[in-house]
């Protein structure tokens, strides 16, 4: 090996270091970043409370009396289906124990849009 190559190998590694340090402390700057207006609508006991009932990733002690809302853009990719589910699930299920948020006031229509920003991002 040529005397070359060997100090650009031995310069690297620290900056390597440094690099991967930086992602690490920026990655948890992002988790601790503070949740965005639909999170805190749907986890909110007194508004969505969609935790009660569904298992959403970030939730803490959710419910499973409703399906996991996962994937949601690619099993929902139609935006005006997934605020009629929250608008009103009776309109597809009369038998739901779903409130219908919408319907009942609970959450605005701009309230809902913002739910499902975050439900796109789950
Ligand atoms: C009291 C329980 C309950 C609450 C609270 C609740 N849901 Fe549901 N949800 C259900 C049940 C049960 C279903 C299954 C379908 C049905 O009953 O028609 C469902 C279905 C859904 C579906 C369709 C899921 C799928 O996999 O196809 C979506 C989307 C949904 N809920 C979103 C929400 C959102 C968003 C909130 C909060 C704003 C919420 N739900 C709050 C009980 C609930």
């Amino acid at each position: 090996m040529q005397s070359g190559e060997k100090l650009a190998q031995i310069s690297i590694a620290p900056c390597a270091l440094v690099l991967g340090v930086a992602l690490l402390a920026s990655s948890a700057v992002l988790a601790q970043s503070p949740a965005s207006p639909g999170q805190t609508l749907a986890f909110d006991r007194s508004k969505g409370n969609c935790l009660t009932c569904h298992d959403i990733a970030g939730g803490d002690s959710p419910g499973n009396v409703g399906p996991q809302l996962s994937d949601m853009k690619k099993r929902y990719p139609d935006r005006k289906e997934l605020a009629a589910i929250i608008f009103d699930e009776t309109k597809r299920n009369p038998e739901t124990v779903m409130p219908p948020f919408g319907r009942n006031l609970i959450l605005t229509t701009d309230e809902i849009e913002s739910v499902i920003d975050f439900l796109y991002a789950r």
